[in-house]
């Protein structure tokens, strides 16, 4: 409310000095005009313009006069404007115009009579029901069409024989149950009808996208994997359907596959993905499995296994993946872990092995790791041996295991950390704990470090932040961090409320 008003003095105080450009529009150099709370298609817009933008404006019904003048006009975007007809013909004598872009309106129909040059036609979030056979007739330049978040249940081949040049097809959020025959699209790329209904495919309706790259469906309630893709495709996304077995086999004629997303499904395992020589990335997050999969692909950079239900990590399982650099496993019920099992994973850099059943942490784990998270596991003890090596790890996580003591010489040799998330431990705070305070605060680590649960007097407080803890070891420690002003004579209460900082707040760090 409070933008649009500004807007809206904006708008005032440009026209003011602008004599050509209409009320609550502004109008710049390069011919565009941006019209803002608008009732109607401004009458004065200056019939050299190009690019016309009105969005949360209350016009509900456009007509031809509406654009009569505007002969050059090569962009025209009506957003949020309660849109809910148009007059036949309306755009029909805009021959420039390339690009029409009327979303978040209220139209219940495609408009008619689209001008032949339009390459790109988006009507995302309105009411459309039906698609005619007429629609799109004569759009042979049609590249991008977005009818995402409508109300169409089938797609009749016919409205589609004129868009011969069409790429992109997006049709997510609809009502599609299922599709008869394939509208026949040979320049196809792009082809998302994530979010509908679909159960099924016809048999070969596939077969005519010859050149798709891109296909998601994810979102239905397939059951099965079509058969008919075409070999074309890079990118396949079948995430949050009801797939409960998956051939890959089947599907080794896709040579070129490089991302498959099979996310949420109730996949209890996965064979022959070696047959998908191209793929790099793999997710199957939130699926039945009890095992990795087997015979990974060697050009795999990306592999998401979490929230299932794996136990064990073998370096078989690993075996030959010199590309891996994302492994996700986190959320599962790994308690073995083969010392070495990521050895050949040389370029591995994100581990994630959050909640599971591990009591330690992995033995030899690859050097080039710069993220490892093992938060919320029952690891008891941290030893050089599991870290010595991760020269190159900078965020660490144990949040939430049953370390109680953690030995200064152990962070020596991590010269890149930066955070360091150690609360939810039950921390023994004993001067050899401040030392490794002291050691971490000179190496300026970013650290959780949470409370202590022992000694009993020690119960609550803060080990990084608690100057009573601090006191207390004062005769054990020759030398304190933070010097004299640790050392000032304070009630212990008031000592600890004043280290009382963010030690402690929970929040979780973004991995990128
Ligand atoms: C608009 O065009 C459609 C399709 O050609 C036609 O059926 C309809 O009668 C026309 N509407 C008006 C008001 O002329
Ligand atoms: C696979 O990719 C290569 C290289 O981009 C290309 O030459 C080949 O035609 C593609 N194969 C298929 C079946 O599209
Ligand atoms: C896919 O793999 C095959 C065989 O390994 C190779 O010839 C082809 O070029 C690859 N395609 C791409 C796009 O990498
Ligand atoms: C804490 O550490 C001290 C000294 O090592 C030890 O004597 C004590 O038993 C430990 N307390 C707990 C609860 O582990
Ligand atoms: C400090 O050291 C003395 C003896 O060296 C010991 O009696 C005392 O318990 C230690 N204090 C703490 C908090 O560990």
């Amino acid at each position: 409310m409070y933008l649009s008003y500004l807007l809206f003095i904006f708008f005032s105080l440009h026209n003011g000095l602008s004599t050509t450009c209409p009320r609550r529009c502004s109008c710049d150099p390069a011919q565009s005009v941006q019209c803002y709370r608008a009732t109607e298609i401004p009458r004065e817009i200056p019939f050299t313009t190009r690019r016309l933008y009105i969005s949360h404006s209350k016009i509900k019904q456009l007509q031809i006069t509406d654009f009569r003048r505007m002969s050059a006009l090569e962009e025209l975007v009506l957003s949020c404007s309660g849109t809910e007809a148009i007059e036949n013909n309306t755009f029909k004598a805009l021959s420039t115009l390339k690009s029409l872009e009327l979303y978040k309106n209220q139209l219940k129909q495609i408009p008619t009579f689209l001008p032949s040059g339009l390459e790109i036609l988006k009507l995302a979030d309105n009411s459309i029901n039906t698609l005619h056979a007429t629609d799109f007739e004569g759009l042979m330049k049609l590249r991008v069409l977005d009818i995402r978040n409508n109300l169409i249940a089938t797609l009749p081949p016919s409205a589609f024989s004129s868009l011969c040049n069409l790429q992109s097809l997006i049709l997510d959020g609809n009502n599609m149950e299922s599709l008869s025959a394939a509208p026949k699209l040979p320049r196809l790329k792009y082809l998302s009808m994530a979010d509908n209904k679909l159960n099924s495919f016809p048999a070969n309706f596939f077969a005519s996208f010859q050149n798709l790259q891109f296909l998601s469906l994810s979102g239905n309630f397939l059951t099965k994997v079509p058969l008919d893709l075409p070999k074309s495709l890079l990118s396949l996304k079948l995430e949050k359907n009801q797939l409960k077995t998956i051939r890959l086999r089947d599907m080794k004629h896709l040579e070129n596959l490089s991302e498959f997303f099979l996310s949420e499904n109730q996949l209890s395992s996965i064979d022959g993905a070696q047959l998908l020589p191209n793929l790099t990335t793999l997710e199957l997050s939130k699926n039945q499995l009890h095992a990795l999969p087997p015979r990974l692909p060697s050009r795999l950079q990306k592999l998401d296994c979490s929230n299932n239900h794996i136990q064990r990590v073998t370096a078989q399982d690993f075996q030959g993946l010199q590309d891996l650099k994302h492994l996700f496993l986190d959320n599962n019920a790994v308690s073995t872990f083969e010392a070495g099992a990521l050895q050949q994973c040389a370029q591995l850099s994100n581990l994630a092995l959050e909640q599971n059943l591990l009591i330690s942490i992995p033995l030899r784990l690859p050097d080039t790791l710069a993220r490892l998270d093992l938060k919320g596991n029952d690891i008891e003890d941290v030893g050089e041996q599991e870290l010595k090596d991760l020269k190159q790890l900078q965020v660490l996580n144990l949040r939430n295991n049953k370390i109680s003591a953690l030995d200064r010489k152990v962070l020596e040799y991590l010269p890149r950390l930066r955070h360091l998330y150690l609360d939810g431990n039950p921390w023994n705070c004993t001067c050899d704990l401040l030392r490794t305070r002291r050691a971490l605060v000179a190496k300026g680590t970013d650290v959780r470090g949470g409370q202590c649960a022992a000694p009993a007097e020690s119960r609550g407080e803060s080990w990084m932040s608690s100057k009573k803890i601090l006191q207390q070891c004062e005769d054990n420690l020759s030398s304190m961090e933070g010097g004299k002003e640790d050392r000032k004579k304070m009630k212990p209460s008031e000592a600890s409320s004043v280290g009382a900082n963010t030690d402690d707040d929970y929040y979780d760090y973004e991995l990128d």
